[in-house]
């Protein structure tokens, strides 16, 4: 690092602006289909949030003062235009970085005449930061992240404890941070930083893990993996302060 950028570094740092040093994906440029870029440029408009927009007056966005929920990292948003579909009493908002599955999310809530459903395609840290207000959230939801199985890589997985502490932030009291993985070691993790986390109680019985809910729905993805006899993981924390 030359002194320019070390300085420039320092200053960033000085001012508490966030240094993202691990990222928790890797851009993969994937072609759109005809169907994902027509409906990026038909509901891009109507359902696209852009980082450069800044703090997020969710009430304005929405229209109406409802529950909102957020999903980071929802892949081609199976779940989560189902999810809007099936509770048109919540608001839904989505965070991905894979523009082809911007693309397809938009397209199935286009389809499905979804109108409480608005994305972000951007890295969800920053949108966290940037764009959500403290206490505004019902429930944060992070389904099958990437697991990064190699121990060296494991510092990338998105669940660590700063992450939890900003998850908490954003979430109003009684608000509720639900995980889902079908990668073993990623729930041990997983658990493991969300114990340690302060401000939160495990919901599960046990202290442990949650019976899969009714409410989170199957994708394919899942259903693939218990064809193949894998596992999946349920954990649900409550903000209590
Ligand atoms: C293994 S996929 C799971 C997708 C989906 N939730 C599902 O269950 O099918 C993880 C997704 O998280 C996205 N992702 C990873 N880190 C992210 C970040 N910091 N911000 C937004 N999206 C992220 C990736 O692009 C990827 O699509």
């Amino acid at each position: 690092m030359n002194e320019s950028s070390k300085s420039a570094l320092e200053q960033a740092q000085e001012e508490g602006k966030y240094i993202r040093k691990v990222r928790s994906f890797v851009k993969r440029e994937g072609r759109l289909t005809k169907g994902q870029a027509a409906a990026l440029e038909k509901c891009w408009p109507s359902m696209g949030l852009e980082h450069t927009q800044g703090l997020l007056d969710l009430t304005e966005v929405f229209g109406n003062s409802n529950d909102v929920v957020l999903e980071i990292g929802f892949g081609m948003g199976k779940s989560l235009v189902e999810m809007a579909k099936n509770n048109p009493e919540q608001n839904f908002i989505g965070i991905e970085v894979h523009r082809p599955g911007v693309g397809a999310c938009l397209m199935d809530a286009d389809e499905q005449g979804i109108t409480n459903l608005r994305v972000f395609e951007h890295d969800a840290v920053e949108i966290l930061a940037d764009c959500i207000a403290d206490g505004s959230l019902a429930k944060l939801q992070l389904f099958f992240p990437d697991p990064w199985h190699k121990k060296r890589h494991h510092k990338r997985r998105i669940v660590q404890l700063e992450f939890a502490e900003k998850i908490r932030q954003k979430l109003k009291i009684g608000g509720v941070f639900h995980m889902a993985t079908d990668w073993e070691n990623y729930a041990e993790h997983m658990l493991e930083v969300m114990s340690a986390a302060p401000g939160y109680k495990n919901q599960s019985q046990n202290n442990d893990y949650v019976p899969r809910p009714d409410f989170r729905p199957l994708t394919k993805f899942e259903q693939r993996g218990h064809r193949l006899g894998h596992g999946v993981w349920d954990l649900m924390f409550e903000r209590i302060s």
